[in-house]
């Protein structure tokens, strides 16, 4: 029988990343709070495409079958700021697709920052055509004219839905999985806890599948930044079971993650005070940049989950290492400068 890193190496792949990306220890953060175990970031910001985060992994097998399926252009979604967009943009850009991006205002907010700064700028700079809408149903007709248009010159496009997690983006982060696991055994580290943000999911998915595969015996702590526990759970599930086909592995099972919203505040795409203090504080004690939409409420979850620290606080659920996987998002600061 194959590894499952072996079946993964039959999709086709599109080299667009810098891997392995660092995995660093969080010294100055771990003085201040004395957790029992050692924190680590697994630094998935440096991907190394286009600002970087956690869509590099997945658009290397999204973009790997695109190509495989001999489409000349990429059409996918996103809300006004999606780091999603802004790295498919760039991943396009790098493998001469067009690109189109239907971007859906779904997070209230119209000044002039979130509008056209950040990652909307950065759409523009890598060459991508925006189509902004107002809601779903706009989008749907939005890419049904894209895809008439296409097929009527004689040119097929790759539709990516959302975040790019469906089982062939996830396995993206069955890959990333992989590549920790392997940075955790060279080092001898004894990890009980890897926590990450989730918004469409395949990011969470892939790392449960693929720490699975590896025997790491790690939970995956999931922190939602867009739909309820519920919702995104459900969401996790689906992923689980068609991405574990596609690599031909047993789905795992619940022991192996946990999941909680309670850092997603007022809803997808509001910063919460916790968040931004988060964001403070990594960068004041790592100098690490972390995002109000998604990566800045999950540490904030991360924070609170180590309690008030000195290892002996009950909050403190780690008594071993934990490992905050950094997804990028970045250009989302620079959306939010009135609120931060
Ligand atoms: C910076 C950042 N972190 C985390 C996520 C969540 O990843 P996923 O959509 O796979 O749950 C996203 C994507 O939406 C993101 O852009």
């Amino acid at each position: 029988m194959s590894s499952v890193a072996e079946r993964l190496a039959r999709h086709p792949r599109a080299a667009l990343g810098h891997w392995p990306t660092p995995l660093e220890p969080a010294h100055r953060l771990e003085a201040d709070l004395r957790p029992a175990g050692r924190l680590w970031l697994k630094r998935d910001d440096c991907s190394g495409l286009a600002g970087g985060g956690n869509k590099t992994r997945k658009l290397e097998y999204l973009l790997g079958s695109a190509l495989a399926w001999g489409c000349t252009g990429v059409v996918t979604f996103g809300a006004v700021q999606s780091n999603h967009a802004r790295q498919t943009a760039a991943a396009c850009a790098r493998l001469d697709l067009t690109c189109d991006l239907v971007l859906v205002r779904t997070v209230a907010r119209d000044d002039d920052h979130y509008r056209r700064s950040g990652n909307r700028l950065l759409d523009d700079l890598l060459g991508a055509t925006v189509h902004e809408v107002a809601d779903d149903d706009e989008a749907f007709t939005e890419l049904a004219g894209l895809v008439a248009a296409a097929e009527a010159e004689g040119r097929s496009l790759y539709t990516i839905g959302p975040g790019g997690s469906d089982p062939v983006g996830t396995l993206g982060y069955v890959s990333g999985a992989l590549e920790l696991a392997g940075q955790v055994e060279a080092r001898g580290l004894d990890v009980g806890r890897v926590v990450v943000a989730a918004s469409t999911a395949g990011t969470a998915a892939g790392l449960i599948l693929g720490l699975a595969a590896a025997g790491l015996d790690a939970v995956v702590d999931v922190a939602c930044v867009y739909h309820d526990a519920a919702l995104t759970a459900a969401a996790i599930r689906d992923l689980l079971t068609a991405t574990a086909a596609l690599i031909e592995m047993e789905v795992p099972g619940d022991d192996r993650w946990t999941i909680t919203d309670a850092n997603l505040g007022p809803g997808y795409g509001i910063p919460t005070e916790a968040g931004q203090a988060a964001i403070t504080r990594l960068a004041r004690t790592e100098g690490v940049l972390l995002d109000p939409v998604y990566t800045g409420k999950a540490f904030a979850h991360l924070l609170a989950s180590l309690g008030s620290g000195a290892g002996d606080d009950p909050r403190d659920v780690d008594r071993r290492d934990v490992v905050f996987v950094h997804t990028g998002g970045l250009p989302g600061l620079f959306a939010y400068t009135p609120t931060l």
